[in-house]
């Protein structure tokens, strides 16, 4: 994909990583920065790489369309990722002069609900995608002099961190609007990985206290964090997302026809919006069903995880299977939580950062992967698939942790603490792995589908089962 920030505005063209500092620490330190500094380099190379394949993919009357009253044009990302940057990287950790602060209001996400952003005199492409070119150049030149120490919000490059999964969330918020995007598919991959092993069944993680978020890993965002224990009783959860053949199986069985499997407030909302089916599914003539990826029509694949439900229709699975969703504790148990050693791991499979062999992560595919696809990803617990796929609902509300404090920001995490959200886990295969670990934790509201989650049940043990 070639790299359109350069090819439209007169401001500067490449935007190439820094060469590594030459001044102001001893051997081993400077060693350690450097490795440091170019990690950085990369995941904000790799972000901005994602940011341009999903705004070149369409024509400029697409990228300043409004594809979905849930979401915003893709042209308001896209100098929203970029003002985001020059706030938090050029002017605050920088200390540089403003870019533009004529349009921070334009861009601050809490000034203008995504249903409105159209009508904003927004930056045109040609100006937003110079515009965050413009940011990028000045945040190599921040990198390059900054020592990366001497305070929390650049201990260890959080700033940069925090950036890059800033723009990766928004990446994954424009593959979205993506799919809702009514036209012929212009994103392509490869498909998803099939199967490699059968996966059935659930399995059983044992009783007792677990250490659930972090305190260590330098780049977690403030709710995941500190490490604290947890007291979690012994539970069964799916060793797998449910499938789409499974959760054909409630389709059919009339799970939309029955009141009785849904919570009186998912029942109100499965009426009021008139939900039948996940949404992008469509049923043919001859009774198959296929699903619209992309603006490509597909046949269902009955081993894929069930992708586009709501929180509602997750619930009313997991009653008619004769489960529950998973609490976030159980979730995150069950895929960090080593018996073994009694440790938490930072994935599923332990501390490595994750490869093509062990999740479905990056935009790699447009589509989850089969259940099985990733046997070397298993948790200890043998969950399989519980990073990347897709977002997994739990049952719980989105809240703070014990001894949380909001950082940097308050309109971070903290303001959405208490409210009608439930909180997925585990990342989706439009997640990139820079902002997707065991901690990590997303929040939305119950009845959202255009975002990529399924789920897993849970249920508790009995009594012949402890
Ligand atoms: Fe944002």
């Amino acid at each position: 994909m070639t790299d359109s920030f350069t090819s439209t505005d007169p401001t500067p063209a490449e935007s190439s990583p820094p060469a590594p500092a030459t001044d102001g620490f001893g051997a081993t330190d400077h060693a350690d920065t450097d490795l440091l500094r170019a990690r950085i380099a990369d995941v904000l190379t790799t972000a901005r790489a994602r940011t341009a394949a999903l705004t070149d993919a369409v024509d400029e009357s697409d990228l300043v369309a409004q594809h979905s009253p849930l979401m915003s044009p893709l042209v308001w990302d896209l100098a929203h990722i970029g003002n985001q940057e020059e706030l938090w990287l050029v002017r605050d950790v920088g200390g540089r002069e403003a870019v533009r602060a004529d349009i921070d209001e334009l861009y601050d996400a809490f000034k203008h609900a995504r249903a409105n952003r159209p009508a904003l005199p927004l930056l045109d492409p040609a100006q937003a995608r110079g515009y965050a070119g413009t940011v990028r150049e000045k945040v190599w030149d921040v990198l390059e002099r900054n020592p990366l120490r001497g305070g929390p919000l650049i201990e260890g490059g959080f700033a940069f961190g925090m950036i890059a999964q800033h723009e990766q969330q928004h990446d994954e918020t424009m593959l979205a609007t993506h799919q809702l995007r009514a036209g012929e598919p212009v994103l392509a991959a490869p498909p998803a990985p099939a199967a490699r092993i059968g996966i059935a069944g659930e399995v059983i993680v044992p009783g007792g206290e677990f250490l659930m978020g972090t305190s260590a890993d330098p780049w977690a965002l403030d709710n995941e964090r500190p490490a604290h224990p947890v007291h979690v009783p012994a539970f069964a959860i799916d060793a797998a997302p449910v499938t789409n053949e499974q959760y054909l199986a409630f389709v059919d069985d009339g799970g939309y026809r029955r009141p009785e499997l849904w919570s009186e407030r998912g029942w109100e909302h499965r009426t009021s919006a008139g939900l039948t089916a996940p949404q992008f599914w469509e049923r043919d003539s001859d009774g198959r069903w296929w699903r619209r990826v992309f603006g490509a029509i597909t046949p269902l694949r009955p081993r894929q995880p069930v992708v586009h439900v709501c929180w509602f229709e997750a619930e009313a699975f997991a009653r008619w299977a004769g489960k529950r969703l998973p609490t976030e504790a159980e979730w995150e148990k069950a895929a960090r939580f080593d018996p073994a050693t009694g440790t938490s791991r930072r994935y599923p499979w332990g501390e490595a950062d994750p490869d093509e062999s062990k999740a479905n992560l990056g935009q790699r595919h447009l589509e989850p992967a089969e259940v099985g696809a990733y046997p070397a990803g298993a948790s200890p617990t043998g969950a399989h698939q519980m990073i990347g796929d897709v977002w997994e609902w739990t049952s719980s509300g989105f809240d703070p942790y014990p001894g949380f404090r909001a950082f940097p920001y308050r309109e971070y995490s903290e303001v959405f603490f208490g409210g009608d959200y439930r909180v997925l886990r585990g990342g989706s295969f439009g997640t990139d792995q820079v902002a997707c670990r065991g901690t990590f934790r997303n929040w939305d509201h119950p009845i959202r589908r255009q975002i990529f989650a399924g789920f897993r049940p849970a249920r508790d043990l009995g009594a012949d089962e402890r």
